[in-house]
């Protein structure tokens, strides 16, 4: 009996030479420990011994047992270890290779447009001046001269919060935070910053775009300030080949109030697709600051007078770039992101 023991050891410790990898084993274990094994069989047949040899026998099958079960442990264990080292060579860097470089971001076309108009603008002595996007009904409309019942908020479709404040329809109601700031020194800012409508999104119009205005009040300022400021603007931003025309309008926060007119930046004006064949571009609303408003900001009108103008961001880089869709401003995507 215990020559059956010695011959099943060494025929399992042989048989585990060859075993050289997981799936084997796993076939080792089954044939020479698990359950049915002729070792496990002999334990399990040690009751049908005489009593004499029991104990002998079984302590001589358990020292199998032990050395067999410390072999696979170790079999297991170098296994592993071939393949982890397998693993890492196939893995292998080749540290000789070149690296690869990571893209560099680069600035939103919004935010390098912006910054060359401040640039434009402070060139001229225009200070910049943020207003915040969250505003009362007070400064968006009623200090601007667009008392509630007017007909004039129509012109506003307004997101409203549950505090009764609102999100920003324009910039304008930054030249009352400035003028009331600054009082009683001269202004001369402008104020960027994302306006917000509760409008339908189309390729057209976004529910949310950036305006800069801008306001300047002083003594004697006149419409022929508004347009030298204007005129040198548009050649600065779109090129030497820039005139600009003044259209009457009518907007509550100025009087008079006019709509800036640039020759199109494309057929300087000759008319084609992009200036609907007029030969001229909206670039921005503009005006004598209307004295009830200057009153709102602090200064006396009859003292004071001053311009104001609100220009898009978006509709003229669409214009200049040819983009066809104000959504890929804000769309994220950086197919239209790397272009700029
Ligand atoms: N706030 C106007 C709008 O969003 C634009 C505008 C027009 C601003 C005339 C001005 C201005 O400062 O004088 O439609």
């Amino acid at each position: 009996m215990t020559e059956q023991l010695d011959t099943i050891q060494s025929a399992a410790l042989a048989a585990l030479l060859t075993v050289h990898d997981e799936a084997a084993l796993r076939a080792w274990y089954a044939t020479h420990l698990a359950k049915k094994s002729p070792l496990m069989t002999a334990l399990g047949d040690l009751g049908k011994l005489p009593k004499e040899q029991r104990v002998e026998i079984g302590k001589r099958g358990n020292e199998v047992k032990r050395a067999l079960e410390a072999a696979y442990a170790e079999q297991e264990q170098a296994i592993e270890a071939q393949a982890l080292a397998r693993t890492l060579q196939e893995n292998a860097v080749d540290v000789t290779l070149p690296g690869r470089r990571p893209r560099p971001g680069n600035l939103h076309i919004s935010t390098k447009t912006l910054r060359h108009i401040y640039q434009v603008f402070g060139e001229m002595g225009f200070q910049v001046y943020e207003a915040p996007d969250v505003e009362t009904d007070e400064l968006n409309f009623g200090l601007l001269n667009i008392p509630p019942y007017h007909p004039a908020r129509d012109m506003w479709d307004t997101f409203w919060l549950d505090n009764g404040a609102l999100l920003r329809t324009h910039t304008s109601p930054g030249q009352i935070r400035a003028m009331r700031e600054m009082y009683p020194n001269p202004v001369r800012v402008i104020l960027p910053g994302k306006c917000y409508r509760y409008e339908q999104i189309t390729a057209r119009s976004d529910h949310q775009f950036y305006q800069i205005e801008g306001l300047v009040v002083g003594h004697g300022i006149t419409l022929a300030d508004l347009k030298g400021t204007m005129f040198h603007a548009a050649r600065r931003l779109y090129g030497a080949d820039r005139v600009v025309r003044f259209r009457g309008s009518y907007f509550p926060f100025t009087e008079p109030s006019v709509e800036v007119d640039m020759n199109c930046i494309l057929c300087n004006g000759v008319g084609c697709r992009v200036c609907k064949y007029t030969g001229w571009l909206e670039i921005a609303g503009s005006g004598m600051v209307h004295p009830v408003v200057l009153r709102n900001g602090g200064y006396d009108p009859d003292e004071w007078s001053g311009f104001a103008f609100g220009m898009g961001l978006e509709r003229p880089l669409m214009l200049k770039y040819v983009i066809d869709d104000i959504r890929y401003f804000y769309g994220n995507d950086l197919r239209f992101l790397r272009q700029f």
